[in-house]
């Protein structure tokens, strides 16, 4: 990890556009000049470290293309750049267990967990959570909110997740704590204690959670997780993977929805004053959200045969990132796209889910979740204001805010 930092460092100094993403403090304050100047300087750009695309055709087609995978195996990724993936990786909540989650499973297996737990996580099971998360809404809205990331935007995705894998609910505040020490490790080129504090976290929510499995044996309830225990197809170890991803996925990204969508709404009262008048467009505006200022910034694929992408040769074992970002604010698909608009038309088309094998297996609830959410904050309290200073997460994969002081 030293050697990583001080080589980012290094990348970052010399200019190296890739590095600078994990580097520059102006970056992580505003990144989308940075995007914008990648996309300006070619279709994929080579760096010292990686490869990037922030244009929309190809930040999506690098995600569906055969020829990429997520590169957990020692096979895929060769080198220093491989060897700092893969331990960071191990030390997050993503693949922290052997065999690692879906989210960085290569087909054939990747398809084995996806299909079983989309079995539980059907349109209809989600469909179904309605009521309880309109409920946990009113519930959360009852007092009036003072920081709207800890009294809301963190409170009601984890309580949905924790409903979801049938945790009690006084688990929520530990559950955001070990959430919160681990995001970071999505990063690449911090420190070593930061991962040494998410191993010793992520081993304490997994010795938790086998304890949790074998009550859900005993005394199944009707959340989607006792379903999951009940079928009996995975390992002790995969339940594990899954359901670690699940929490973590849950409720790390939903929160930078509602917060982001809220700042926004709160910026632009024009807007707001749009979806007043016509309700039904509360959906668009959380797609619009979502391209805006994407919660997942980027993604990275790994090459596992030479191909031509973009007008370059891409060698087996190199990284292209998908700037998803980035390609939510590609003037060729997006009109203005600097531009915050809830009656944009093809909002729709952001990358904020990802693409390909592993688009996003949440993005119906976090769909559902975001609309509710933000619909009933306004509702409750249409004269919520921005009063103080808010704070980013200091995250560059993930964005969104770590507080926002409002006033009603
Ligand atoms: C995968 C974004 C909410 C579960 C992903 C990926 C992205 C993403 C970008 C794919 C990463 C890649 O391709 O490398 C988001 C965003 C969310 C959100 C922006 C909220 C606004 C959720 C929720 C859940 C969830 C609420 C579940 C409860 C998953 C799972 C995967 C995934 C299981 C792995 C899918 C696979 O590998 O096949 N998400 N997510 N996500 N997400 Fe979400």
């Amino acid at each position: 990890h030293g050697l990583m930092r001080a080589g980012i460092r290094a990348a970052a100094r010399k200019g190296d556009e890739q590095a600078r993403f994990f580097n520059d403090p102006a970056v992580r304050a505003d990144p989308y000049p940075f995007y914008a100047s990648v996309r300006a300087a070619g279709p994929v750009v080579r760096g010292r470290l990686m490869w990037a695309t922030a244009r929309h055709d190809l930040a999506g087609a690098v995600l569906r293309h055969d020829a990429f995978g997520v590169g957990f195996s020692d096979r895929a990724m060769p080198g220093l750049v491989g060897a700092v993936f893969r331990y960071s990786r191990r030390s997050s909540p993503i693949g922290p267990v052997d065999p690692p989650s879906m989210l960085v499973t290569d087909p054939p297996d990747h398809g084995r967990y996806r299909r079983l737990v989309s079995k539980v996580f059907t349109a209809r099971a989600i469909e179904g959570l309605r009521p309880r998360i309109e409920q946990t809404c009113a519930e959360l809205l009852r007092d009036k909110p003072v920081d709207l990331v800890a009294d809301f935007a963190s409170l009601l995705p984890v309580t949905v997740i924790a409903e979801i894998l049938g945790v009690p609910l006084d688990m929520r505040r530990q559950f955001l704590a070990w959430g919160n020490a681990a995001a970071p490790t999505l990063d690449l080129g911090l420190g070593f204690s930061t991962y040494r504090r998410t191993e010793v976290n992520i081993k304490r929510v997994n010795d938790w959670m086998r304890g949790h499995f074998a009550r859900l044996r005993r005394e199944p309830g009707d959340d989607l997780l006792s379903q999951l225990v009940q079928l009996d197809d995975l390992s002790e170890d995969e339940l594990l993977a899954t359901a670690g991803l699940l929490l973590a996925a849950g409720f790390e990204t939903t929160v930078n929805l509602l917060g982001t969508g809220a700042w926004l709404l709160m910026r632009h009262p024009e807007q707001l004053a749009v979806l007043r008048d016509e309700p039904q467009r509360w959906g668009n505006a959380v797609e619009e959200t979502l391209r805006y200022d994407s919660p997942v910034q980027v993604t990275a694929r790994v090459c596992r045969r030479a191909t031509e992408f973009g007008g370059a040769r891409i060698e087996p074992g190199q990284v292209v990132m998908s700037m998803l970002a980035g390609a939510n604010r590609d003037p060729d698909v997006f009109e203005h796209p600097d531009e915050f608009d809830v009656t944009r038309a093809n909002a729709r088309e952001h990358l904020s889910f990802s693409g390909g094998a592993h688009y996003c297996l949440g993005a119906a609830l976090a769909r559902l979740e975001g609309e509710i959410g933000l619909r009933m904050l306004f509702e409750r309290y249409p004269d919520l204001r921005i009063d103080g200073e808010p704070h980013r997460r200091t995250t560059r994969v993930l964005r969104g805010f770590e507080s926002l002081p409002v006033t009603i």
